[in-house]
């Protein structure tokens, strides 16, 4: 393995959840080849989201944004790979999912940017603080796929 392999925090919003759409999204991330290392359903509280958000804790958005969030289940996830951070941050497609390409989640599955579907972190250092903030390291599986060699040189 010569390229090390990050890990993204992932998770399906409460609307992804929702509309049925746990399945599609998981299996995006499975068939491009990433690693499925940890996921949980949770029903998360303000407060966790509110540090989930913290950056964005200004913004005219952000407590309808916790509201949203907080409004049922949510399924958050780590997944591991390549470039997994951006890879992952493209396979989601932009913010505002009229600006979203078709073929991303977001250009594919939703509409309203209040209603976008997924988070996906931002960096390789937000991907660490967010993987700790919603997962223990008991919860984070380490493992190798039987088909590695066939996803990586
Ligand atoms: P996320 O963190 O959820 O993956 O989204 P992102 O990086 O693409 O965008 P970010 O700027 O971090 O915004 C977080 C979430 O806030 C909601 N939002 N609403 N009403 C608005 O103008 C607005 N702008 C952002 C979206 O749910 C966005 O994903
Ligand atoms: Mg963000």
């Amino acid at each position: 393995m010569a390229e090390p392999r990050e890990r993204t925090f992932i998770m399906i919003k409460p609307d992804g959840v929702q509309r049925g759409l746990v399945g599609e999204i998981i299996q995006r991330f499975e068939k491009k080849g990433f690693k499925l290392v940890a996921l949980k359903q949770v029903w998360a509280s303000e407060q966790l989201l509110q540090q989930h958000y913290a950056d964005l804790a200004s913004r005219p958005f952000f407590p309808g944004l916790v509201k949203y969030m907080s409004s049922g289940p949510v399924v958050p996830m780590v997944w591991e790979g390549l470039n997994a951070v951006k890879t992952g941050r493209v396979m989601l497609g932009a913010t505002n999912p009229a600006d979203s390409a078709p073929g991303t989640i977001r250009g594919d599955l939703c509409i309203h940017v209040g209603r976008n579907i997924t988070h996906g972190s931002d960096s390789v250092e937000s991907a660490k603080k967010e993987i700790s903030l919603w997962f223990t390291d008991k919860e984070i599986v380490g493992w190798t796929p039987a088909n590695d060699n066939w996803v990586y040189e």
